[in-house]
């Protein structure tokens, strides 16, 4: 019998660290459904690149924190898994997307914090409660944290406070997923040149150069950091990482 492909649906997939992680997984030999919120266009280019490389790619909407939307996206998953990939399942889920700002604690509206709490946090828990039913026994679940748990960046607390609450979210869900061989663990980049944040170290080179100083190896990440790493952690060999924070920073601020 032929072997079947796995499976990864990858939030946020069309920019940054979603779309490495999506073409790296799909390099090593993983389909791809990938969810975009606001480029369309990036992501359907995000899947032609995959269909280039002889694998299955598959792009649909979504934002993470309209959780009254979950019911429509699942329906439209479960439809799109039959149709296009001949399963009922998934394998692998990457809660990637979403966004970030700085804005110092005495500025945080209640406003700013619902929409935080629902992209980072609420959606996350929900539409992994949603997702666990289609993931196939044995999958793998990586919730994306931060290093700005670990280490404080000032303006970060809004964001920090809601990838906090996913790094032990996670923990939880690797006790009770694990009696169907589900792994869920978190993955925590330090800071990475990306669109995130308004390209806040892009579009800053002082900020960068005096980010790259706080790495031993003295340089801010890649996306392709991240994107090389899911890959290898998707592996058959990481089966027996479960429950981590696995950070990968360069070794920032030890
Ligand atoms: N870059 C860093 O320094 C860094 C460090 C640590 C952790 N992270 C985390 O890594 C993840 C990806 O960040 P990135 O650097 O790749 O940022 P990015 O380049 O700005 O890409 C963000 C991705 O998330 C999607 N997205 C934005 N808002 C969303 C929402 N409400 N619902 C669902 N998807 C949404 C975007 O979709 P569209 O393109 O369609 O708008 C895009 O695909 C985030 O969770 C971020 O917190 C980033």
């Amino acid at each position: 019998m032929e072997q079947q492909n796995k499976i990864a649906l990858i939030t946020g997939g069309s920019r940054g660290l979603g779309k490495s992680m999506a073409l790296h997984l799909a390099a090593s030999g993983t389909d791809i459904i990938l969810t975009y919120f606001s480029k369309k266009d990036e992501a359907d280019d995000v899947a032609a690149e995959i269909e280039k490389m002889g694998r299955k790619a598959a792009v649909l909407p979504l934002d993470a924190g309209e959780l009254a939307s979950f019911d429509a996206f699942f329906g439209q998953l479960s439809a799109l898994l039959k149709s296009r990939f001949g399963r009922t399942q998934f394998d692998i889920l990457i809660n990637n997307g979403g966004m970030g700002a700085t804005i110092p604690y005495a500025e945080v509206t209640e406003e700013v914090f619902d929409r935080f709490l629902n992209v980072h946090f609420k959606g996350v828990y929900f539409f992994t409660q949603r997702a666990l039913p289609m993931i196939a026994d044995g999958g793998r679940i990586f919730n994306i944290s931060t290093g700005t748990t670990r280490f404080c960046v000032p303006g970060y607390s809004v964001y920090a406070s809601m990838k906090g609450a996913i790094e032990v979210f996670t923990k939880y869900l690797a006790k009770e997923a694990g009696e169907r061989g589900i792994t869920a663990n978190t993955l925590a980049p330090g800071p990475i040149e990306t669109d995130f944040n308004n390209a806040a170290i892009r579009s800053n080179p002082q900020r960068k150069t005096f980010l790259s100083s706080l790495s031993p190896l003295g340089r801010v990440g890649e996306a392709d950091d991240i994107g090389k790493l899911v890959a290898l952690l998707c592996a058959d060999g990481a089966a027996w990482v479960n429950g981590q924070r696995i950070e990968a920073s360069g070794g920032i601020n030890l």
